[in-house]
C-alpha cells in the first residue's frame, strides 16, 4: 500500500480528551491495520496496552489530516504541559507537528503564506530547546518514519534556533524568521523532479545544476507568495554559500555571506552528515564534526564560528548522554 496515504501520529500526541473522532491504524508487516473506528473513541487503556507492546505510533489517512493538524496545533500547549510527558515524548510530539507543518507546506505551497501556523509551531519549539537539556537528542533520536527531507528541515530548524540563541543576540521576533527559513530552506526542492532526487548514484553534471536552482527557485517563490522575511528568505538562498565563494547561488564570500546563512550551512550540513541517504551510511557525532573540521581548515566554512557550532553541539551531546 502506498505510503503517501498515510502519517504516524505519536500516541504521546493522542490526549484522549481532546483527539477528534479519526481512524486510526496500526502498521503491521507493511499493511496498515485498523485499530480502532472512528466511533469509538481512544482511551487511556489503549495508551496502556499498546506501550505494552512497544507500539509507538498509530496512522490516520491522510483524508483525516486537517483535523488531526487542527488538534495538534490548538491543543500543543496543553499536550505538551502533561506531567507524565518526558523528554522524548515531547520531542516526538514537536517533530510530529513540525514534519506535519513542513510536508503540508511541501504538497500544497499556498500553506507557506499561512505564518501564523509555523509562528506558533516554531515559538513551541523554541521553549523546548532552551528550556530541556535533552531536547536536540530527543529530537535527533526521532527519524526513520518520514522521508529523508522533513526529517532534515526539522533537524536544521532545531539546530538553528538553538545556535542562534546561543551564539547572537537576536530578538524573538528574529527568532522566529530563523525558524520558518529553516523550516523551509530546502522548500525549492519541490521544484527538481524525483528521479533526481532518489537517485542512488552520483549526479550527473546537468542533475546537479538542477540540484542547486532549488535555492533561487526556492527563494523566488517563497518571496512571490507572500514570505517577506529579510531573515527568512536569505536562509532559503544563501544557505550552499561557502566561505571561500565555493557555494551557490550566489557565490558570495567571507562574511558578505549573512551570518544566519553561514549558521544555517553548518546546521544543514551537520544534519545532512548525521543522517542515512540512499547513497550513504550516516557519520557519528564524532565524524560528522571532523569532516567538517576539515573543510572549514579548507576554507569552506569561517573557522572561528565553526568551533562555536562544534562547543554548542558537542555539549549538548554530553549533556543528554550524562
Ligand atoms: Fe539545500
Amino acid at each position: 500500500m502506498n505510503d503517501r496515504f498515510w502519517r504516524p501520529i505519536s500516541i504521546d500526541c493522542i490526549d484522549p480528551g481532546l483527539f477528534p473522532s479519526v481512524a486510526l491504524y496500526l502498521k503491521s508487516t507493511g499493511n496498515y491495520v485498523l485499530y480502532k473506528n472512528e466511533e469509538r473513541p481512544f482511551t487511556e487503556d489503549d495508551r496502556r496496552r499498546l506501550e505494552r507492546n512497544f507500539t509507538e505510533f498509530l496512522y490516520v489517512r491522510t483524508g483525516d489530516l486537517e483535523e488531526i493538524n487542527d488538534y495538534l496545533e490548538n491543543n500543543l500547549t496543553e499536550i505538551l504541559a502533561r506531567d507524565e510527558l518526558d523528554s522524548m515524548a515531547k520531542g516526538r510530539i514537536l517533530y510530529q507537528t513540525s514534519v506535519n507543518y513542513v510536508i503540508d507546506v511541501f504538497e500544497s505551497p499556498e500553506i507557506a503564506s499561512n505564518l501564523a501556523r509555523s509562528r506558533k509551531l516554531i515559538q513551541h519549539l523554541m521553549h523546548y530547546l532552551t528550556t530541556d537539556a535533552h531536547a536536540l537528542e530527543s529530537l535527533q533520536s526521532i527519524v526513520g518514519h518520514n522521508f529523508y527531507i522533513y526529517t532534515h528541515s526539522v533537524q536544521v530548524t532545531a539546530l538553528n534556533l538553538l545556535l542562534h540563541e546561543q551564539l547572537f543576540n537576536v530578538t524573538p521576533d528574529e527568532m522566529i524568521d530563523v525558524g520558518i527559513g529553516s523550516m523551509l530552506h530546502d522548500f525549492g526542492m519541490i521544484f527538481i523532479t524525483e528521479q533526481v532526487l532518489d537517485k542512488p548514484d552520483a549526479l550527473s553534471q546537468v542533475e546537479y545544476y538542477k540540484v542547486k536552482q532549488h535555492t533561487q527557485k526556492g527563494y523566488e517563490f517563497l518571496k512571490r507568495n507572500g514570505l517577506n522575511s529579510e531573515v527568512a528568505l536569505t536562509i532559503v538562498r544563501h544557505h550552499h554559500e561557502r566561505y571561500d565563494g565555493n557555494g551557490y547561488p550566489a557565490g558570495i564570500k567571507g562574511d558578505n555571506i549573512p551570518r544566519s546563512a553561514q549558521l544555517s550551512a553548518l546546521c544543514d550540513v551537520y544534519s545532512a552528515l548525521i543522517t542515512d541517504r540512499s547513497y550513504r551510511k550516516a557519520s557519528t557525532h564524532a565524524d560528522a564534526l571532523k569532516m567538517m573540521r576539515e573543510e572549514a581548515k579548507g576554507g569552506a566554512f569561517n573557522i572561528e564560528l565553526f568551533k562555536r557550532f562544534e562547543e554548542i553541539i558537542t555539549a549538548r551531546k554530553t549533556n543528554s548522554t550524562a
